[in-house]
């Protein structure tokens, strides 16, 4: 695999297949082909962002999106200075026009994240009718923090164990979006998960594992021992080889058949808003909302149940 990718493993929705930690692809993204299976989407920011989301053709215009043989990259507009009472900056919202069931592994290779002040990137899942049929943020943060945090979020009666095996910390247990503002169940993760501090060491690798039993999420920073058949984009998987992961969701008090439906993958970027704005100067930021912001990634594969 491409140093700078990702890759998406994805699992058919057998009954067994939450026993069977193994997955073989099905299919696979590299660079284009994330501007011809994900669509871009102009629409309004829900999160109220200082982000004006184009379609494709204006993207492709402003190079916003770029694709090479190897290479996907997304990213907003970093050259022009905004007006505080003019519209957000331009920038980019894919969704995968595919969506996938519990029984999914989705791998993600990047080497850069959008970093920087006011930034608010996502890489998550989201079902039909939101929250009735769930999300799942795999990587999210804002500013310039260090660590990225994985969260659920879902329609009410949707709780986590307070204890449980996973790395991470546990920010709040209740999956609620109707709960503390829609915190969600979130899960903190390590040192050089996001942003500056996961760009500087040439990035990493995300997993995320969905079944009827639990969600898992793992990271491995660039460089750390990360499993080969995460690293080598290969062909099959097998996540009980995967270790403990960062953030584990176990259906003990949660339904996750009822509460998570067919996900479509997300991959967003906007700035300031709910969270990053409110965050904004205690995260020591300027007055000011910019930022750099590149998504580099170019692979994804998409694997079935063995
Ligand atoms: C961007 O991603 C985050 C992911 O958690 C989400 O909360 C937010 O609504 C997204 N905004 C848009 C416009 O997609
Ligand atoms: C578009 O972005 C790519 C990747 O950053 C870069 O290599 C290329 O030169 C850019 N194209 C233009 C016309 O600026
Ligand atoms: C997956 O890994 C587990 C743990 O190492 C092992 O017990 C199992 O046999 C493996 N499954 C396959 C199909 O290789
Ligand atoms: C958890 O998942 C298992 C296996 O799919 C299922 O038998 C069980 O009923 C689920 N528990 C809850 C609380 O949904």
């Amino acid at each position: 695999m491409a140093p700078s990718s990702w890759s998406l493993v994805f699992g058919l929705t057998f009954a067994s297949v939450a026993l069977a930690a193994t997955y073989s692809v099905a299919d696979t993204y590299i660079g284009q082909a994330f501007l011809n299976d994900f669509s871009l989407q102009a629409i309004a920011d829900p999160t109220h962002g200082r982000v004006n989301y184009v379609n494709a053709a204006t993207a492709a215009k402003a190079n916003l999106t770029f694709a090479s043989s190897t290479n996907f990259i997304a990213r907003a507009d970093f050259t022009t200075t905004l007006s505080a009472s003019g519209p957000g900056r331009n920038s980019v919202r894919l969704m995968s026009n595919k969506q996938y069931e519990l029984g999914t592994v989705l791998v993600a290779n990047l080497n850069h994240m959008p970093e920087g002040c006011g930034t608010w990137p996502a890489f998550w899942t989201v079902g039909a009718n939101w929250p009735n049929n769930g999300e799942i943020d795999i990587i999210e943060g804002v500013n310039n923090v260090g660590n990225n945090q994985g969260t659920l979020h879902t329609s009410p009666g949707c709780t986590m164990p307070s204890s449980r095996s996973q790395t991470g910390t546990a920010f709040q247990n209740d999956c609620n979006t109707a709960v503390n503002g829609n915190a969600g169940c979130g899960v903190g993760f390590g040192s050089n998960s996001f942003g500056p501090s996961f760009n500087a060491n040439g990035g990493g690798w995300y997993a995320m594992e969905m079944t009827a039993d639990f969600v898992k999420i793992w990271f491995w920073a660039r460089g750390s021992s990360v499993p080969s058949d995460v690293s080598g984009g290969s062909s099959s998987v097998n996540t009980s080889n995967w270790g403990t992961p960062v953030a584990f969701f176990p259906n003990t008090s949660c339904s996750l058949s009822s509460h998570f439906g067919p996900q479509n993958i997300i991959i967003n970027l906007t700035f300031c808003g709910d969270w990053a704005g409110s965050v904004y100067g205690s995260d020591n930021c300027p007055s000011t909302c910019t930022g750099e912001h590149a998504y580099q990634l170019s692979m994804a594969e998409v694997l079935k149940a063995a």
